[in-house]
């Protein structure tokens, strides 16, 4: 998804333009620019182009070319337009006096094209944000801030927007509706970002700007106004995020460093909140009364989170008895979702700042549901419109696939159903005993499957040139094979599905033939029986199989099987959370034999900001 920086200071601004773009490469983009005021000349200078930031890099030979201290930046993952040099950001006016990045969409931008095409204004590109740049310039009476305040009153949409003005050269003038974008404090020096990474290396001192916020950035400060242009206090936190937790830390690929980070991330999760045999939950509550009063619970996510949310509506149901309802952020809202003050809507988002999911709580909230979110970064959108925010404290995650955030949010939402059955009293002490005991094992044991890895990497190299895998399980297992097929398809680029067992026969089994790889999962004890017959079944159709099993059905599986990946066995709540990582680590070891670019997949983004 697109990337904004922007540096006003008294260093060289390109080269930390550069280098701040690249922190955000991450987030998937197709093309990338800069604009800077360039005081030689007395106007701005706009460098752009179409693939990797490196093919900009190279042309600015790492920033040396443009010499100016104020500039701003951006990365592109197209929406309006397809990707181009032309239609990369900076958009300029057709003065070339304004020069505008933007994250987001104008939905209205083609109303407004006609308008200004009308009183003689060309268009160069095929962008909505070139309308932002053009009607800035419009209404542009030398006063900047008063001219993108009458745009404001007349775009629509979501945006974030970073803007330069030549004839304004001290100053930054910044935007936000629902799109992330924040404010940097440094010594003589300020920024905005999409993204706090991108200013990591040179402040930690940041603001999030709310949606119909402006600021005006300085050398010296950044005064900010609410939507009626009345200055604001702005609150500043300080982010203890490392900046080597933001970075590969040795590794090759993030994904792998953040497959490894996992147990400590599931730590970091869950100690605080498990202490002497009880769930404390310091950052959030529900009373009692409310809990009692709960008739429906509505999961909400897209991607990898929504599979988090198939896992704990069987999680949910089972140990509260509440009806549990699983939705698609991009669904929800067509769908007539049944929500009242009797709903309890959780909102699953490692990013915090994916549309669907927002518009989904919105909506939910509107319905008059109660919002509980599950978010990784702090501070982000969905985390400040919810009821109640619980963090899962994953720390960055830079890969595109998600594997850590996963298993937090997992992790925390079984905790949470755990939890909601005690206050419920729903299920006996002594089981919620033995479930609370499998928390505090697992960190443990996910360090013993990925120590060996290994074996996983070796079923890889048997498999990686396939073209079309199936992933099969019930139930747990079912849910688990949706997240594996997911991995494996968006790194490795292989065809891949995910059916329950029971639909086999229903279909899928005639697409099972001689050498088909079928990734049987069953590491549910209760269904292992049923698991067999459905790996007996594909067997006798030729297929070959890799099966996912506890240590102790190894030797039976591997008497059907082809090959047999284990972990160790775990309470049944916290098995999808360990039986994860094996299929994380075969997507990865596949991707790499297959040489595909592993953290940045080609088409995807890691943070979808729009519908
Ligand atoms: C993108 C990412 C996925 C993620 C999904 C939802 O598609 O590539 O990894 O699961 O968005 O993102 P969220 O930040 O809301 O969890």
């Amino acid at each position: 998804m697109c990337g904004i920086v922007g540096y006003i200071g008294k260093e060289q601004a390109a080269p930390i333009l550069l280098e701040g773009l690249s922190r955000l490469e991450y987030r998937g983009y197709d093309s990338a620019g800069v604009a800077v005021f360039d005081a030689g000349t007395g106007s701005l200078a706009v460098r752009k182009a179409k693939g990797r930031l490196q093919v900009l890099s190279d042309q600015l030979h790492g920033g040396a070319d443009l010499d100016s201290t104020v500039g701003v930046g951006h990365t592109r993952w197209a929406t309006h337009g397809a990707p181009s040099d032309v239609n990369s950001h900076p958009q300029v006016s057709r003065s070339g006096r304004i020069a505008v990045v933007h994250n987001g969409i104008i939905e209205n931008y083609a109303e407004l094209k006609a308008f200004l095409t009308a009183q003689g204004v060309p268009f160069t590109s095929e962008t909505d944000t070139e309308v932002v740049a053009q009607l800035i310039e419009y209404f542009y009476q030398g006063d900047l801030l008063a001219a993108v305040g009458r745009v404001l009153h007349r775009i629509q949409g979501a945006y974030a927007l970073g803007i330069l003005c030549a004839d304004c050269p001290g100053q930054i003038v910044a935007v936000r509706k629902d799109s992330p974008l924040i404010l940097g404090y440094g010594e003589g020096c300020n920024f905005i970002a999409s993204d706090v990474t991108a200013i990591l290396r040179h402040t930690r001192r940041v603001g999030y700007m709310e949606d119909g916020e402006l600021a005006v950035l300085t050398r010296e400060g950044i005064r900010c106004y609410n939507h009626l242009m009345q200055p604001i206090e702005k609150e500043t936190v300080t982010v203890d995020w490392e900046i080597d937790a933001a970075e590969k830390g040795g590794y090759e690929h993030f994904m792998f460093k953040e497959i490894m980070e996992q147990p400590d991330a599931l730590r970091r999760c869950l100690s605080p909140r498990i202490r002497e045999g009880e769930i404390v939950f310091e950052d959030f509550s529900l009373d009692e009364e409310y809990i009692r009063s709960m008739r429906r619970i509505y999961i909400v996510a897209c991607g990898s989170s929504y599979h988090v949310g198939m896992v704990g509506k069987y999680h949910l149901e089972r140990l509260t008895r509440i009806p549990v309802e699983v939705a698609l952020g991009s669904e929800f809202r067509y769908m007539a979702p049944i929500v009242d003050e009797h709903t309890l809507v959780i909102v699953i988002s490692q990013s915090g700042e994916t549309l669907d999911t927002m518009a989904a709580l919105r909506e939910a909230r509107r319905l008059g549901g109660h919002i509980l979110s599950i978010v990784n970064v702090v501070g982000s959108s969905i985390a400040r419109e919810s009821d109640q925010v619980l963090y899962t404290w994953a720390g960055p995650e830079i890969a595109v696939a998600t594997t850590k955030a996963y298993t937090t949010q997992l992790a925390l939402l079984s905790l949470l159903a755990l939890w909601l059955a005690r206050q419920l009293g729903t299920v006996p002490e002594e089981d919620c005993r033995a479930m609370l005991a499998a928390f505090q094992e697992l960190p443990g044991k996910m360090e013993e499957v990925l120590s060996r890895r290994d074996d996983i990497q070796y079923f890889a190299s048997q498999y990686f040139n396939h073209d079309s895998i199936f992933f099969i399980g019930r139930n747990l297992d079912y849910a688990l094979g949706l997240e594996g097929s997911l991995k494996l398809k968006e790194i490795s680029y292989i065809h891949s599905e995910a059916y329950a067992s029971g639909e086999l026969k229903h279909g899928t089994i005639s697409l099972i033939e001689d050498g088909t790889l079928v990734v049987a999962l069953s590491t549910y004890e209760v269904l292992f029986a049923k698991a067999m017959s459905n790996v007996v079944e594909v067997k006798a159709r030729g297929a070959s199989v890799l099966a996912l099993a506890t240590a102790p059905h190894r030797e039976e599986m591997a008497r059907t099987a082809d090959s047999v990946m284990t972990i160790p066995e775990i309470h049944a709540l916290l098995l999808p959370v360990l039986g994860v990582v094996p299929l994380q680590l075969f997507a990865y070891y596949v991707a790499l034999m297959r040489g595909c670019d592993i953290d940045k997949p080609r088409n995807l983004a890691k943070s979808v900001t729009v519908e």
